[in-house]
């Protein structure tokens, strides 16, 4: 016996508001042909003036504990990952405990960019195996929208706003193969490349939130060695070969990414969940969008083996194997 991890349900929430690529050919000089045959994005959802990167990661967290069959009484950790906070502090993440009106226990932010949900998953992942806490809320939650500057052209087309969740529970049934959990985590950054994609504002240099900037076709080339790497660590270190996957959910930032990765990695494109062409990039939420989108319509089913990468600013990259 040893306590797991196990994945019991997930939710997601996109804002109301969609912005289109011809929307955004009025603001900036770009076409919808450009932006879908660059990046494979169509559309994206934008957050209303009111809505904070909490409420967005709120709607996300009912759903997933709807879907687990739970309420916010049952959650002692709650695991925010965003990098755009309601504020500089405190936490995000307290924030939604008191919305939710969830019972004390421990709630922080994760910052690591587009990888914040692989980092916020492996942290709770280790809290649940070590039998500190029961049951964790995971959110991935992003008004990225705000950190955008809507006169860049090869920035402001590639992000959206929305909130993914998803509900751990610590089990300790017996050990055997099949049994469902989360397998690994596989964490990386190196900051020799944190010039790369960043945001020029923050509290203790400029006092501002700042926008983001980035050196688009070096990321693009760290991104599809980085990601094969490290879904090839996963399979490694669990003993699993490609032909055992039943479906990859990458962080969504770009489909030539997805589709140059998925090539290197020699897996076909029907086990690839794709949202990135109405969703864009949502940076920490992506993943958990994609999984409740996929979970959700009956793609990813139990027992499923499911393997999650991403890669971001920092650099920071990372994978995590899941039997569903
Ligand atoms: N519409 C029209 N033209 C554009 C646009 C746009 N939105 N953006 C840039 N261009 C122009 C450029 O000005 C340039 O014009 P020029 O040749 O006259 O100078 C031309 O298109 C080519 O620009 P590049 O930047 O070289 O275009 P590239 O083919 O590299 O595509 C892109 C740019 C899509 C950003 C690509 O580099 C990429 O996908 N990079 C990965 C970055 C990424 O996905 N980041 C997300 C965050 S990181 C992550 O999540 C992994």
């Amino acid at each position: 016996m040893s306590l797991r991890a196990v994945v019991t349900g997930c939710g997601s929430y996109l804002p109301q508001d969609v912005m289109t690529n011809h929307d955004l050919a009025e603001l900036v000089e770009t076409s919808d042909e450009w932006i879908r045959e660059r990046t494979g994005i169509r559309e994206r959802h934008i957050a209303d003036d009111g809505e904070r990167t909490s409420d967005l990661a709120v709607a996300a967290a009912r759903a997933a504990l709807a879907d687990a069959g739970r309420t916010p009484a049952d959650i002692d950790l709650i695991i925010v990952a965003t990098t755009t906070p309601d504020l500089t502090f405190p936490a995000t993440a307290a924030i939604v405990q008191a919305k939710l009106d969830a019972p004390a226990g421990t709630a922080f932010d994760i910052q690591a960019v587009c990888t914040g949900f692989i980092y916020a998953l492996a942290t709770a992942e280790k809290f649940l195996r070590s039998g500190q806490h029961r049951c964790a809320l995971v959110i991935g939650a992003e008004t990225f929208s705000r950190i955008l500057d809507w006169k860049d052209r090869a920035t402001c087309v590639l992000f959206g706003d929305g909130a993914g969740a998803v509900v751990l529970r610590a089990t300790d049934e017996e050990d055997r193969p099949g049994r469902r959990a989360v397998l690994s985590t596989h964490l990386h950054s190196d900051g020799r490349h944190h010039d790369l994609l960043y945001v020029d504002g923050g509290v203790s240099s400029t006092q501002t939130a700042g926008t983001v900037k980035m050196a688009g076709r070096e990321v693009f080339r760290h991104a599809v060695e980085n990601l094969s790497a490290v879904v090839d660590e996963a399979l490694a270190a669990n003993g699993l070969g490609m032909a055992d996957v039943d479906w990859i959910v990458p962080h969504q930032a770009n489909k030539r990414i997805l589709d140059a990765t998925a090539r290197k990695l020699g897996v076909g494109a029907e086990k690839v969940v794709v949202t990135v062409d109405r969703h864009a990039n949502t940076s920490a939420a992506s993943i958990p969008l994609a999984l409740a989108e996929a979970a959700g319509d009956g793609r990813i089913r139990p027992g499923h083996l499911v393997v999650v990468e991403a890669i971001g600013g920092g650099l920071a990259w990372g994978s995590g194997v899941i039997r569903w």
